[in-house]
């Protein structure tokens, strides 16, 4: 299951859409259903997939618009997560995430620019929050080499495919899709 954002970018959270997940699902009126149709559709495709790879580009500091909206739809309460007399729990379980992050500069910890990368926790705390706790970050970093031909894509590309390639040795079934990711470029 492929999901490309940018292409089709999911409905804003609105009025209608917090109301409609405030209600209990079967006092839902079929207006609030269809409200909340983004988020039946987004969450169907989490809950089906066991590992996720999310491809994902750093937009001022932070991640792009576009999955934010993807965020604000995913994070629903009875679906991705509840809570309970011990606080909030993620309703996703036992799945797995890797996260690529394409980013002009670079923001390896310890870097001096790592403080600014506001990418990856908070996608690290939202991704938990729903129950996705067994993540792993390639941090695409130096991009902007590119755009000033510095370097070569295939050259770019080359260390953080080294990574891809760990995953695909160890049998991991996200392998395939960064490999897809390495052909085409991150999506955002
Ligand atoms: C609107 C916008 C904001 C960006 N903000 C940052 C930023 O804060 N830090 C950074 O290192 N790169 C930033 N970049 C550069 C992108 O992260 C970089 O070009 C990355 O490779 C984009 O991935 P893409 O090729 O999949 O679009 C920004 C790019 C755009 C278009």
């Amino acid at each position: 299951m492929h999901r490309d954002l940018a292409a089709d970018p999911p409905a804003r959270v609105d009025a209608k859409w917090i109301v409609a997940s405030a209600v209990a699902v079967a006092m839902r009126s079929q207006e609030q259903q269809a409200a909340l149709a983004w988020s039946h559709v987004l969450i169907g495709e989490l809950e089906e997939a066991d590992e996720y790879v999310l491809g994902v580009a750093m937009h001022n500091f932070s991640i792009p618009s576009v999955l934010k909206l993807w965020i604000d739809q995913v994070v629903l309460r009875g679906r991705t997560f509840k809570y309970s007399e011990a606080g909030p729990e993620g309703l996703l379980k036992g799945k797995k995430a890797t996260i690529v992050v394409a980013s002009g500069g670079i923001y390896e910890p310890k870097s001096p620019a790592a403080a600014l990368n506001y990418v990856e926790p908070y996608l690290t705390a939202i991704l938990s929050f729903i129950g996705v706790r067994c993540l792993r970050f390639i941090r695409a970093g130096g991009a902007a080499a590119l755009a000033t031909g510095t370097v070569d894509r295939s050259t770019f590309l080359e260390p953080f495919l080294g990574e891809v390639r760990t995953a695909a040795s160890e049998n991991d079934p996200t392998a395939d899709e960064l490999l897809r990711l390495g052909d085409e470029g991150p999506a955002q």
